[in-house]
């Protein structure tokens, strides 16, 4: 699949509507070791991945793959609990199906979430950090999910990208954690193709132009979501401290470690912001 056709996403939104009624609200992205808030969706519709025709396959641990549809906090959600990324072997087009059918089912809010390496030298792996902005790489030399004609009952062909994440849900986000004691930072996300974790001079070079923290994912996801007109909602759970000196080993094992101190932080960020939807 090099680009998506409004028939791609009819047939994977009718195969889900086929198993269930749900026209969800909110879509959400659960990232690498943060997918059990997805286990506490009530009424839910699990629907593995693979059933869907198009949709990429997650190969990754930490990434089970399933599409969850039901109930969280009062709000009708459709959450991927687990994605695939570019690195997997699946197309940007791929990727973008996910988001182009949750819009194509009505949902008008997306909550992505990812694992995160700090560039920033003042993260400390466990803490959330809000996506304030992030730099497209990939999509700057040409790996954009929006290649090919153009879909214009989704967007125009040349979006705006001047505030892709909502000031509102981040004002939302900010009021969470501050009443629930959430340590919450604040940065600039990239993402870089992996699935090589990053040298100690792309390190350098990606804190000269201003990253905070750096992941293999969502930002392809965000910019459909906005492309399409959802306001979008982004936080990275800080994994691991970025190997700027060279005397740091990051690994897979690492990055799933740190998600069992970051899925509860989220959790209870993400069903405070559901609950005040
Ligand atoms: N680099 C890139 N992607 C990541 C990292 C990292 O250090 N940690 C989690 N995902």
């Amino acid at each position: 699949m090099n680009f998506l056709t409004r028939e791609d996403i009819d047939t994977a939104a009718h195969a889900i509507g086929e198993q269930t009624p749900i026209k969800p609200r909110i879509g959400m992205i659960l990232g690498s070791g943060l997918g059990a808030l997805a286990d506490s969706i009530e009424a839910a519709v699990k629907i593995p991945s693979e059933d869907i025709p198009g949709w990429p396959a997650s190969t990754v641990e930490g990434h089970a793959g399933l599409l969850v549809l039901g109930e969280l906090e009062g709000q009708s959600v459709f959450v991927l609990q687990g994605r695939a990324h570019y690195y997997e072997g699946v197309s940007m087009a791929q990727i973008g199906l996910t988001v182009r059918v949750m819009q194509r089912m009505g949902a008008e809010i997306l909550i992505v979430t990812n694992a995160a390496g700090a560039v920033n030298p003042d993260f400390i792996p466990g803490e959330l950090m809000l996506i304030t902005d992030h730099i497209n790489l990939i999509g700057m030399a040409g790996l954009t999910p929006l290649r090919g004609p153009n879909l214009d009952e989704y967007g125009p062909r040349f979006p705006d990208m001047s505030q892709v994440y909502d000031r509102d849900l981040m004002a939302l986000a900010r009021e969470v954690a501050t009443e629930n004691e959430v340590p919450l930072r604040e940065g600039i996300y990239i993402c870089l193709g992996g699935p090589t974790f990053e040298t100690p001079a792309d390190l350098r070079f990606l804190r000269g132009i201003g990253v905070d923290a750096v992941g293999m994912s969502t930002v392809a996801e965000a910019t459909v979501a906005r492309h399409g007109g959802m306001r979008v909602l982004g936080v990275s759970g800080i994994s691991n401290k970025a190997n700027l000196d060279g005397e740091t080993i990051t690994t897979h094992e690492e990055v799933l470690k740190a998600g069992v101190v970051i899925a509860p932080r989220l959790s209870v960020l993400i069903r405070g912001v559901l609950r005040q939807l």
